[in-house]
């Protein structure tokens, strides 16, 4: 599945989108967040989290590595891996833990081993002043539910 986000409002209404999709139980879904500096990985995460009912700040999860949240459907993981250097380094930081609910996770290409693990992958790409978004079905459970997007 391929779309344009003309702006950062369509980048939230997929969020949106994709929010309605999400099955009951997020129980160990990952969905990897790829593409460069800006490319809007953050504005999407956010917009899921938001959609999800959380009220307050999404921040980014750089420094932190993980920002935990609990929400009615369950607990969403927002973590950035930009500077972690191997997969060691994310069981170090607790990585196993995080299988009770969705992790949504950015620089998922600093450990290319969470591909063979993920269920979806958004690859999200500069087109002028908008950008374009790629998003692939990585398990047969994450391919269901790209098909439910509409
Ligand atoms: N579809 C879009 N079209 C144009 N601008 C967008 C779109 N989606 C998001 N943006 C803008 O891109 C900028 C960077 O977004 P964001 O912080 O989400 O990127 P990121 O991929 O998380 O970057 P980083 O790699 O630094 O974490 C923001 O100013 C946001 O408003
Ligand atoms: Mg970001």
């Amino acid at each position: 599945m391929r779309l344009f986000l003309e702006d950062e409002a369509a980048t939230t209404a997929l969020a949106e989108r994709f929010r309605a999709v999400l099955p009951d139980s997020l129980s160990g879904l990952t969905v990897l967040l790829v593409g460069e500096l800006g490319a809007g990985k953050s504005t999407f995460a956010r917009g899921l989290i938001r959609a999800m009912g959380h009220k307050g700040p999404v921040p980014s999860p750089t420094y932190t590595l993980v920002e935990p949240y609990q929400l009615p459907s369950g607990n969403v993981y927002h973590v950035d891996l930009y500077r972690i250097a191997s997969v060691e380094e994310l069981r170090f930081l607790g990585w196993n833990e995080l299988d009770d609910g969705l992790r949504l996770v950015e620089w998922p290409d600093r450990a290319p081993e969470l591909a063979n693990s993920a269920d979806i992958r958004l690859t999200l790409s500069y087109d002028g002043a908008g950008r374009n978004v790629q998003i692939d079905g990585l398990s047969e459970r994450g391919q269901q539910l790209i098909a439910d997007i509409n």
